[in-house]
């Protein structure tokens, strides 16, 4: 084997490594309707000093639209086409330099700063991200189009009727950590 080759071999061994880390989506690819997009934009007050993440972000619409209220997105989606999409319609928008794509699993990827976090997935990855999401800070708005959080009953919800279906926005808010017990 020629040694020149070694570190081409070895970049290829860990993409390859990295590629086959990443599980299949736990939910398939259903982009959200503008219309909902904007209930949940509303529902969740996002302004312009907010980090909104989309776990699971498909086509990335819902962070281009969070982009275009002037605030920072983290788009993080686990199939590698779809961020590439995320970001060609970033970049059409004019607001790929405000949004960072990971191409990672949600239930791994850090939610350092988030103020908002976006979702539309399904009440089974609802519920196994629950806990992850709880740990947020005190304030942090959490939006689900369509699918709710077990028994943490929301603070507020929006209904957009498109076509004859009925899309529920779900809106949660971390509530301040308790006081020290007396
Ligand atoms: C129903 S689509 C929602 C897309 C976008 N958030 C929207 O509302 O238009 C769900 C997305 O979650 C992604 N996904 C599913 N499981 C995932 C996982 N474990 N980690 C990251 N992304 C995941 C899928 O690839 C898909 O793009």
């Amino acid at each position: 084997m020629r040694t020149q080759y070694l570190p081409l071999m070895l970049l290829a061994l860990y993409w390859g490594v990295a590629a086959a880390q990443l599980r299949s989506p736990d939910v398939r690819f259903e982009p959200t309707p503008p219309a909902v997009v904007q209930a949940m934009t509303d529902l969740a007050a996002v302004r312009a000093a907010d980090v909104v993440y989309d776990l699971g972000c498909g086509d990335g619409r819902i962070a281009v639209a969070a982009a275009r209220l002037g605030a920072r997105g983290v788009c993080v989606d686990i199939d590698p086409q779809r961020i590439a999409e995320a970001r060609e319609n970033a970049r059409a928008a004019g607001v790929a330099e405000r949004i960072e794509f990971r191409n990672e699993d949600l239930f791994a990827t850090a939610l350092d700063g988030a103020t908002v976090v976006m979702l539309f997935l399904s009440p089974e990855v609802n519920l196994k991200l629950r806990p992850k999401l709880q740990q947020l800070k005190p304030g942090t708005r959490i939006v689900s189009h369509w699918h709710r959080m077990g028994d943490w009953k929301p603070s507020k919800s929006a209904q957009v009727r498109l076509e004859g279906r009925n899309h529920d926005v779900f809106l949660w808010v971390i509530p301040a950590s308790p006081g020290p017990a007396r």
